[in-house]
């Protein structure tokens, strides 16, 4: 049984998370899709939101679970008993931050593997916080995220 965590912020979910966990659901028996709950920052939603939103997001992908995490990464990857974390890169400017957050992991945790997806073209350019950006102004985010998503977002501003 192979069993992967995918983590993140999802703050929100876009089409690059999506296909993300389309892809590695396919790479593993089991996926974690394990959200970040950071009680020191304020997200834009709330850690139930993200939790919900993703959950309606993946319904269809029967070996796919989404959960809550706190603390440190490599600390929930030993609970869930995991082969590997799954994280993914979409342009040159993410490859620091993604080998400084996998040596640190490997430094922890040897055990723990960081397995990396390559962001699809078409997605490469999304990210949650520009999505966020463009919502808060007016813009047009329907070919980023979800419509579930845009609804999650659009119920927040009312
Ligand atoms: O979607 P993000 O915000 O890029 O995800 C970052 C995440 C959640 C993978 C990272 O911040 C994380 O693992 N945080 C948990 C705390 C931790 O383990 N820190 C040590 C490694 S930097």
């Amino acid at each position: 049984m192979r069993i992967g965590v995918y983590p993140g912020s999802f703050d929100p979910t876009t089409y690059g998370h999506t296909d993300i966990i389309e892809r590695a659901s396919k790479l593993v028996d089991t996926l974690y899709v394990s959200v970040l709950h950071n009680p020191d920052k304020v997200p834009h939603l709330t850690i139930e939101k993200r939790v919900e939103l993703l959950k309606e997001l993946t319904k269809d992908i029967s070996n796919v679970i989404i959960e809550p995490f706190t603390g440190l990464l490599v600390d929930y990857v030993e609970k869930k008993n995991a082969d590997m974390i799954i994280r993914s890169f979409r342009a040159i400017s993410d490859f620091e931050y993604e080998l400084q957050l996998a040596h640190t992991n490997h430094k922890l945790n040897s055990r723990v593997e960081t397995i990396f997806l390559v962001s699809r073209n078409e997605y490469a350019y999304i990210s949650s916080s520009m999505v966020k950006q463009i919502h808060k102004f007016g813009g047009d985010i329907t070919m980023m995220v979800p419509k579930q998503t845009l609804d999650v977002l659009n119920q927040e501003q009312h």
